[in-house]
């Protein structure tokens, strides 16, 4: 199938390695123009070099103001934006009891600001071409709570209800909003969450962790033209470990 993908400008954020790295990887496999995204400047060129994107922005997500300011970085460097995707890294763990005030607000800061401030920055962009993605990486956190994970568990939810407001708005511009819910996949978030890897195959139905490439290819499709019709909409990539419907 030809994604149609070939020449449209994206913007991936936290893509130095994971799950973010591998949906650039695999947009620059359709031929989109590519710019990835790190807090660190150093691991930002290496990943360009390694996968020879387009270029690359620095930011730190959890910082105020930096998506804006790099999703402007990214419209000029590209000369617009057709595809945005937000992959942030990943928030605290602990209990209630055990989050300080100050800890929401650089995970609201990480996982929610930075989607807005992003998306405001890129709508105008969007509506003036007549197309656009928008993707956001989020987790299973979003539709049923996991363990220790009490911020994604808080603002995950939340951000799906304001993905499918934003979604509705948007949609008559050729622009649709989705959110991509991993599940238990093989990359370092994974290993600092330090949970034994046997425990966790044996929650999941497909009996194994996902691999990041196995989410980066929806990404890829819901990115293109072919998946216009496709908008707010939260699916989960997670070898069948989310019960409901
Ligand atoms: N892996 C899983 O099993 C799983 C399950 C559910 C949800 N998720 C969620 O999926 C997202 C991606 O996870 P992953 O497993 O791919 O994580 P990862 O392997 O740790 O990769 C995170 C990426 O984000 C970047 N990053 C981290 N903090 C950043 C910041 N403050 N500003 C900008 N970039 C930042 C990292 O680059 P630099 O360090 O170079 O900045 C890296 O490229 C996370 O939000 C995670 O919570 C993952």
């Amino acid at each position: 199938m030809d994604l149609k993908l070939n020449g449209k400008k994206a913007l991936v954020f936290g893509s130095s390695t994971g799950i973010g790295r591998a949906i650039a990887e695999s947009l620059m496999t359709e031929k989109a123009d590519v710019l990835v995204n790190s807090r660190d400047s150093e691991r930002l060129d290496k990943t360009v070099s390694e996968l020879n994107a387009h270029g690359g922005v620095t930011a730190d997500l959890t910082l105020k103001g930096h998506a804006e300011k790099a999703t402007r970085e990214a419209i000029e460097k590209l000369g617009g934006l057709d595809i945005l995707v937000v992959n942030t890294g990943g928030p605290a763990k602990g209990a209630f009891a055990d989050i300080t005030t100050e800890q929401w607000e650089k995970d609201f800061q990480n996982l929610w600001l930075s989607f807005v401030d992003a998306v405001k920055v890129a709508l105008p962009v969007m509506k003036k071409q007549g197309y656009g993605r928008i993707l956001v990486v989020t987790s299973l956190a979003a539709k049923e709570p996991l363990p220790l994970l009490t911020t994604s568990n808080g603002l995950r939810s939340g951000l799906a209800g304001l993905c499918k407001s934003l979604a509705n708005e948007v949609a008559a511009d050729g622009i649709t909003v989705n959110l991509l819910l991993p599940g238990y996949t093989n990359t370092d978030r994974l290993k600092d969450l330090k949970l034994s890897e046997e425990k966790v195959k044996q929650m999941v139905p497909a009996g194994r962790l996902g691999d990041p490439c196995e989410l980066a290819d929806l990404a890829t499709f819901l990115a293109s033209p072919k998946a216009g019709y496709i908008t707010g909409q939260s699916i989960a990539v997670d070898g069948g470990v989310l019960r409901g419907f």
